[in-house]
């Protein structure tokens, strides 16, 4: 069945009123560590099961990847789910977090959407049609001085990936830059692209589910994706999202 907008927006959006019912009372969220600085809590494993079920439920032809529940059969053609991006600043009662949902048939993004329940804010693209933010049409910023430009970036959780290391990546760009920002939430990162908020938004080490959807709504804000050295894709392991009219003197200072 072709996937329909808002049968999507409404189940995503159920999705989210099960995250903030948790959000509301954090006090007795239940919070585990998968590795040392990896948090999981019973709101990720919630939302991933809600959707996973419903998703089934309304498309059994698709396979489905979530980070909390691993990878079902027939990956081919699959949703890519992170149930709450930015964990952390879920976990603290902060606002940037999300639930980013993208459908990929045969290694190409076809939907997309991230909704940041804390803020209201879902965001969406369907391949080929536009990206949008609360049923607005969006763009990537026309910045075209680097010296002017909003960045914002992150780091990854694990100690040895820090060494690797984006600091030093970050002073360079922070140096030549007039914002930076670090929200904590990489979905929700690749939007503020798409919406013109940030120019660009680069990290390391993340995957798919983090940035399958926030990708795709890029693109279809007319941005760029692209790996650090300025090859085109989604390169979860080294993203770079931009406005692309910085993106050359950006790609100068990876
Ligand atoms: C994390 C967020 C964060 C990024 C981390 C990710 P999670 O995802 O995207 O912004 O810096 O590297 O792991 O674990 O909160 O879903
Ligand atoms: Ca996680
Ligand atoms: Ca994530
Ligand atoms: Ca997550």
């Amino acid at each position: 069945m072709p996937v329909s907008l808002n049968t999507l927006e409404i189940i995503i959006r159920k999705a989210g009123e099960i995250a903030l019912n948790q959000f509301n009372d954090l006090q007795n969220l239940q919070i585990t560590q998968k590795n040392p600085r990896d948090f999981v809590t019973a709101a990720d494993v919630a939302v991933e099961k809600f959707l996973k079920q419903s998703l089934a439920q309304k498309y059994p032809e698709y396979g489905f990847w979530g980070e909390e529940s691993g990878q079902s059969e027939n990956q081919a053609q699959r949703w890519i789910v992170d149930p709450i991006d930015g964990t952390h600043s879920f976990a603290k009662g902060q606002y940037f977090w999300s639930i980013s949902v993208a459908l990929e048939i045969d290694n190409e993004l076809i939907f997309g959407a991230v909704y940041a329940p804390a803020l209201n804010d879902y965001y969406c693209a369907k391949k080929g049609q536009g990206a949008f933010k609360n049923s607005k049409k969006i763009n990537v910023s026309n910045e075209t001085d680097l010296g002017n430009s909003m960045i914002a970036t992150g780091f990854a959780c694990l100690r040895s990936y820090l060494e690797e290391n984006n600091l030093e990546r970050f002073c360079r760009i922070a140096q030549k830059t007039t914002g930076q920002r670090r929200f904590g939430s990489a979905a929700m990162d690749l939007c503020l692209v798409a919406d013109g908020q940030v120019d660009a938004f680069w990290e390391q080490e993340l995957n798919l589910y983090d940035v399958a959807a926030g990708a795709l709504i890029v693109l279809e804000a007319g941005g760029t994706v692209t790996d650090f050295k300025g090859n085109k894709g989604v390169f979860p392991k080294q993203i770079l999202a931009s406005n692309g009219t910085i993106l050359e003197e950006l790609l100068q200072l990876m």
